[in-house]
């Protein structure tokens, strides 16, 4: 049997749920399914309740990880409507800061529709105009919010990370964007690239979440454009069965142990190369998140093996995937976390603190802790 040997892959965008909503997932179950997944490193959303907005939620946030987290764990900080001083003080303590631009699961839009014209706006300049020009702005920004995000960035001088680009239209908006010199890096999902609005179709309410999968052009699209992708990241959003299958489902799927079967798959059949695989799962988030290596830290994968992806098999607490069914090809064996065996053939070797919360260092300057930078 080949072995392939790859880095602990980071993914720059989960939902651990951790806290107030422990019953879909937590910091132990969702860190378990990253490294089920061969995520060695996942940067978790602000979007909880109590909503991370300050330094005492960021704290108990990040001292809950110290004792539960089975890999390492970076928190973003959430904006609001009156933090940006507050946000832009915890800078140093935070993956990057995080602003929901349009309505999706949580308590954290910026702009309250209900709220007097030029709310959000003015909210959206305290944060703009205040957060560190060297940390990244993460934003849910879909559409025309995110030709806003792109503006505010460049007139700020900020560093802008796009989450989860679904659209043709986007895609065309973020290369251009990035022509024109602004500093802007974005992610597209798996689920974005792997299922369209045929498969909501099917799926139902296992297939809804925000941004909504989008037609066969747009995905399309998302391949062809690759190349002005910095990351892919899964934006990991657990609900439970019965919350998906209620009256209101809620918008989200989990994708922390899928991803990389999936883009294993994209390898095997030639529609991405293993380097560009490590690129945009593992160097890219690196750099722009400004993140340490893990010292001794890797994953060991047989390329060849072939099955069918199932939720039988998974760790997340929510216990389903959108992806049930699918055929890949490659399969991770081991996931190495600083010389320890963490994962091993299905079964999760890792206990409780053997991942820790990250200080993420500046990009450009050293970051703390930075051993080699794996095989
Ligand atoms: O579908 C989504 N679910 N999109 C988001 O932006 C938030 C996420 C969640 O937290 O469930
Ligand atoms: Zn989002
Ligand atoms: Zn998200």
């Amino acid at each position: 049997m080949t072995t392939l040997r790859l880095p602990g892959l980071i993914d720059v965008h989960v939902h651990l749920r951790e806290p107030g909503g422990e019953h879909k997932e937590d910091l132990t179950s969702g860190t378990a399914a990253a490294l089920a997944g061969g995520v060695t490193t996942v940067l978790d959303m602000p979007n909880n309740y109590p909503p991370v907005t300050g330094s005492s939620t960021l704290e108990s946030k990040r001292r809950a990880a110290a004792g539960k987290a089975l890999c390492d764990v970076g928190f973003y900080v959430g904006a609001t409507a009156t933090n940006a001083a507050e946000a832009a003080g915890l800078a140093g303590q935070a993956a990057g800061l995080k602003i929901y631009l349009d309505e999706t699961y949580g308590p954290l839009r910026i702009q309250d529709p209900s709220a007097p014209a030029g709310h959000g706006l003015a909210a959206l300049l305290g944060h703009f105009s205040t957060w560190p020009a060297d940390r990244p702005i993460a934003v849910h920004a879909e559409g025309l919010s995110m030709a806003i995000a792109i503006g505010l960035a460049r007139t700020f001088g900020r560093k802008l990370h796009v989450c989860h680009v679904s659209l043709a239209s986007e895609i065309a908006l973020i290369r251009a964007a990035k022509r024109s010199g602004a500093r802007v890096s974005c992610e597209v999902t798996p689920h974005h690239l792997f299922l369209t609005e045929d498969d909501e179709r099917r799926l139902g309410a296992l297939g809804q979440m925000k941004p909504a999968l989008a037609s066969a052009a747009d995905m399309a699209a998302l391949w062809d454009n690759l190349d002005v992708v910095d990351c892919i990241a899964t934006d990991h959003a657990p609900h439970t069965l019965a919350e998906k299958q209620g009256d209101s489902p809620p918008p989200g799927v989990p994708g922390l142990e899928t991803m990389l079967p999936l883009l294993l798959t994209a390898v095997a059949q030639g529609r991405l190369t293993q380097a560009r695989l490590v690129e945009l799962a593992y160097q890219a988030p690196r750099r722009i998140f400004g993140l340490a290596a893990q010292a001794d830290t890797w994953l060991d994968i047989d390329p060849d093996a072939r099955y069918s992806l199932g939720s039988r098999e998974l760790h997340t607490r929510c216990g389903w995937t959108p992806f049930e069914g699918m055929s890949v090809q490659g399969r991770l064996r081991r996931v190495v976390l600083r010389g320890e065996t963490v994962f091993e053939d299905g079964r999760i070797a890792a206990r409780p603190g053997s991942g820790r919360p990250i200080v993420p260092a500046a990009p450009g300057r050293n970051a703390q802790n930075a051993g080699s930078a794996g095989p």
